[in-house]
């Protein structure tokens, strides 16, 4: 089912929200593991699942089915917590994302303090990347917090798009593309200092070419637009309109950094 693809960048489906109208009614409908399954089959290149202290939507046994019934890489967001690390540990993900976390936000609000909270990461940083489990720090794009993940050992940041996308929903048009201008000039920052860049949060179809388009990014990870979209069109269907302008923005990218 995956298309053979003229560039390298990877589309990561989050499937919170699946567990989000799932718990609104406390059953067992709609099981984010099948939506996984389903995504999986329709071509995704990873599923991203974030596991909150507060336990709002991803549940620990959707954890541990995603480990056993996908076959795609897992990218298991977390928080820097003693428990997230132990669970991590225990489940052994393809990729762990340490992600900022507030219990009364409603989503994950801005980055990671990759700088400021050198001494409380380090260890867990350190941990994951032994257990063989590849580090990625969700960060802002600013060349302070990208020298803190090198220096943290991480070995991919993903740059939050939230702003951007923010700006895009406002109408604002200026801060839109100085928004993007910062991802981009923060994505080839990042592979410069030998960084795997990727980047997300609050991508839609109206949004995600400008980011596509970028050489540097290599994975873009996708969750709520997509979920909510599937709902009138299927998940399945969603993705794959997703990934077409993802791809069609990449080439026409390339096709005119070789001309
Ligand atoms: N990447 C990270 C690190 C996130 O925390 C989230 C939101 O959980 C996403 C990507 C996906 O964001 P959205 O659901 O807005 O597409």
């Amino acid at each position: 089912m995956n298309k053979q693809r003229s560039n390298d960048l990877r589309l990561g489906v989050n499937i919170d929200h699946v567990a989000t109208v799932r718990n609104a009614r406390g059953g067992p409908h709609p099981d984010p593991v099948r939506a996984a399954l389903m995504a999986q089959k329709a071509g995704a290149d990873g599923i991203t699942a974030h596991l909150r202290e507060d336990r709002r939507h991803i549940s620990d046994l959707d954890i541990e089915r995603l480990r056993r019934d996908i076959d795609i890489p897992l990218n298991f967001e977390m928080a820097a917590t003693e428990e997230m690390l132990g669970i991590a540990l225990a489940q052994k993900p393809h990729a762990a994302c340490i992600v900022p976390e507030k219990r009364e936000e409603r989503t994950t609000e801005g980055g990671l303090d990759a700088a400021g909270g050198h001494n409380q990461l380090s260890p867990i940083v350190r941990q994951l990347s032994d257990a063989g489990i590849r580090v990625s720090l969700f960060i802002e794009a600013d060349e302070r917090q990208l020298d803190a993940a090198v220096l943290l050992g991480a070995a991919v940041v993903e740059l939050h798009t939230g702003t951007y996308c923010e700006a895009w929903l406002n109408g604002d048009m200026e801060a839109f593309e100085r928004e993007r201008a910062r991802i981009a000039a923060a994505a080839e920052a990042g592979v410069a200092r030998g960084l795997e860049v990727h980047a997300g949060h609050g991508l839609t179809y109206d949004t995600v070419q400008p980011i596509a388009a970028i050489p540097a990014i290599k994975e873009l990870n996708i969750g709520h637009f997509l979920i909510g979209e599937g709902i009138f069109i299927g998940l399945d269907v969603a993705m794959r309109e997703m990934r077409q302008l993802m791809d069609e923005a990449r080439q026409s990218a390339m096709e005119k950094i070789s001309s």
